[in-house]
Parts: C-alpha cells; structure tokens; sequence
C-alpha cells in the first residue's frame, strides 16, 4: 500500500498512543504460564501482538474478549500443549525468541515459523545458550528460522552472561529457566529493556556493576491483571514530529515510561526539545506518564552507545530528529540495528538519500550533519517492509515542501494499527 503525505505546517491534538507491544506479547506468553485466568486491559490490536496470541493459543492457552479486558486462561507451566500445526509467528521476533524459551522450558517439541522479515533474523543467539540447556534446535543454515524445537535431554541450569544487550535473548533464557528445579542466572553488563523481570517478579542481584537475573520453578507465575501501558516507542514518533515542527502542541496520554526504554526522552531532551512531563503514575509494575511536546530549536548529539539498547527501536525516529538539529550528530554502536525487521541502518540510509540529506553510513550507525533549515522537495520513500521505517519516513515528509510518497505503508500496524489515522487527527 502506498500512502500520500503532504507536508503540514502545524501540528495539534492529543492522542492515546497504542498499547506497548512488547508488554502486550508478554502479557500473552506469561498468561500462557500462570495456571488459571489473566485479565488484561488494553491489549494491542497491532499485529505482532496479534500473532503472539495465535501463538498461544496454538500452545493451550484460551481466549475471550469480555468488555475491554481480553481473559487469558493458561495452561501453567506443566500443562503447556504439544501444537498441532507449525507455530506462526508472522514479522514477530519477540514472538519466536520468547516462545522458543518457553518451548525448551517445557519440553515441547513444535516448528517455529515467520514471514520472509522474519526468516532473515539471527537466531544463533538463542540456539546456543538453549542447547547447552539441553534443547536441540534445527534451524536454516545452522542460524536462521525456521526452528525445529525438542528437548529430550534434562533441562540444565546455566549461568549466561548475555553476548549482545537484548531483551528477546534476556527474556528467551529467563523463560527456559522458569521451567527449572535449579535457578538458570543471566547476568547483564549494559541492561536492555526488563519487562519480562518486573512483570514475573523475578529476583535481581547486583554484583559488580552487572545486574544477575534468576528464574526458576520455585517462581510463582502471577495472574496478568493489568492495564498495557501506551507504547514509549509509538510515542516517539509524535515526540520528534512536534519537537521538528514549525508550530506544535501534541499531548501523548498513557505513556509507558519504563527507564530502560525511555533513553530517546532523555536524547531528545539534550536535543533542546521541549518536552514536558506530567501525570506521573503507574500501570502494575511499569511507570506511565502523559507527555507534552511542542516544537523547539533543536541542537546535534552523540549518543552514549551504552544508552542504544534502551533507545535501540527509536534510533530511525530519532535519526529524523537529527536531520533537523544544529550540527553533527552521531549514532555509533548501533549495529544491531542491521538485524531488526529490515537491515535498519541501510533504511535510514536510503530515507536520509531520499531527501537529499548529508550523512554517512557507517557499519555501526550513521552521522548526520543537520540543519533546522533543511528543505526537501517531496521524496519517495520505502518502508523495506519494517513498521518503525514506514512511521519514520511519514513524520520526515511533514517536513517537505511538496507530497511525498511511502511504499509499503501498511507495515506500521505492525506495531501501530492507527498510526495513519492519529497522523491525520493533528494535522492542520
Ligand atoms: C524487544 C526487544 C528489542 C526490540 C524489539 C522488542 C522485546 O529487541 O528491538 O522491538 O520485546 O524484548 P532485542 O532484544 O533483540 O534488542
């Protein structure tokens, strides 16, 4: 699908941003593993944590809509099915690497399945510290999916200290470990995103500077009754569209605010941007707050590369953010950012050339020399089927002169299901 974006010389309005996507596909997973109902307020209509449903529902758990709240009944952790059919994770990593846990956890053997995003994404990192929990894992080429999961063996317990800063891998073995007489550590030197510790109440030490995580089966598994926080990374597009525009007054309600996800607030905040904080609260385990950003001078940055895992799904938003800022700004550290949906650096890359922009590509991020007077004609962007590119690229043409173009639109409900329709509700 293609989407026309003409520019807009002001932006206002207040919007609810979608619930978070990685607390929704939690939410199902972990309610899969409490024996019993969950209640969850909120849950994400987008489709990764749509899929994410199907999942686990393809694995025993039950389903109901009931007013708002979405009833989960789930099996508990010995009570997990073998499926029937190859379990379709769609575009969903966390979906694959959050499941592929559970599934050596419990001993089940299943095919895990996605759509071509899905089957270019490293899983290597997961098959290795899983098969020295016992599993056996036949994927494409060694390192690719599909994945062909069982575990015959006895489920050791391992101490694994995390190779790269990711939530999905943290949150893989966290979940295998559940599934343990013996506690399984994973220790952390630069902490990403910790959803899966605050909602399953897992223990936390701290030993020299690195954070040590356990899960085992002594770990009660709650009910999840609680609101979905709004997602800090659908919010971050409004963030720098109201912090770029010439006029803006955007109000965000609801959003998470968790602090290991929330670094791009504190990176556009050196920025110059304004943005104001308040009704600062709660949802169950994860902070919220609404959020008030109006348009603003904005100046070049470096980012901190210890802070890239906690903004890692907001470097192409804020890259937009930068094209925007007084001087040279630099995302170094990044490449990770070449295995997500879509090879992100190259993305940014592309949508930065569409516009003419001075930067380079480097292996690792890109620097960008910015202008707060920098003129596009309209461009013709793609979104390499990756829904953070898509967004990135609609809130860019804003900027231009003329109507731009995105290809493959569409990709935005991946984590945004009214991505186009709250685009439209501010503009003016
Ligand atoms: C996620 C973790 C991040 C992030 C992804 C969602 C999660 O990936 O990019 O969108 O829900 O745990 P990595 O853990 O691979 O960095």
């Amino acid at each position: 699908m293609k989407k026309e974006v003409s520019p807009s010389p002001s932006l206002k309005g207040v919007i609810r941003v979608p619930s978070d996507k990685s607390i929704s596909q939690r939410a199902a997973i972990f309610a899969l593993l409490h024996e019993g109902e969950s209640r969850v307020l909120n849950y994400s209509p987008a489709n990764d944590p749509q899929s994410t449903l199907k999942c686990v529902q393809d694995l025993g758990a039950t389903i109901r809509q009931e007013g708002d709240e979405l009833v989960i009944t789930g099996t508990g952790r010995k009570g997990v099915h073998t499926p029937t059919k190859d379990i379709e994770c769609d575009n969903s990593g966390t979906a694959m690497r959050l499941l592929s846990g559970v599934l050596v956890g419990a001993g089940i053997t299943a095919k895990l399945c996605g759509d071509t995003s899905l089957t270019e994404r490293p899983m290597k990192r997961i098959i290795e510290p899983l098969e020295s929990m016992g599993a056996h894992i036949l994927a494409r080429n060694s390192g690719w999916p599909p994945l062909y999961i069982s575990r015959e063996d006895e489920l050791n317990a391992i101490n694994f200290e995390l190779p790269i800063a990711s939530a999905q891998l943290k949150s893989c073995i966290l979940l295998a470990g559940l599934f343990g007489e013996i506690p399984t550590k994973v220790i952390e030197t630069i902490p990403s995103r910790d959803h899966t510790e605050r909602l399953l109440g897992l223990n936390i030490e701290m030993k020299d500077g690195k954070r040590i995580i356990s899960s085992g089966l002594s770990d009660v598994i709650p009910a999840h009754n609680y609101t979905v926080p709004g997602d800090f990374s659908s919010a971050s597009f409004w963030l720098v569209a109201g912090a770029i525009s010439n006029d803006a007054e955007i109000v965000l309600e609801g959003v998470g605010l968790n602090p290991t996800r929330n670094a791009a607030l504190h990176v556009l905040k050196e920025m110059g941007a304004d943005i104001t904080i308040f009704n600062q609260g709660s949802e169950g385990a994860e902070p919220i707050g609404d959020l008030l950003v109006k348009n603003s001078r904005l100046r070049a940055i470096s980012i901190d590369p210890a802070l890239i895992p906690n903004c890692i799904d907001e470097l192409p938003i804020l890259a937009v953010a930068m094209l925007y800022a007084d001087g040279t700004s630099i995302i170094s550290g990044a490449s990770e950012l070449r295995h997500k949906e879509t090879d992100r650096i190259m993305a940014i890359s592309n949508m930065l050339k569409a516009v003419g922009a001075d930067f380079e590509e480097r292996k690792d991020g890109v620097v960008i020399n910015g202008d707060p007077n920098f003129e596009f004609e309209g461009a013709k962007f793609k979104s390499y089927h990756d829904h953070r590119i898509a967004m990135a690229s609609a809130i860019l043409a804003l900027k231009g002169d003329k109507e731009s173009v995105i290809k493959g639109a569409q990709h935005a409900s991946v984590s945004y299901a009214e991505f186009w329709e709250d685009l439209e509700s501010i503009r003016s």
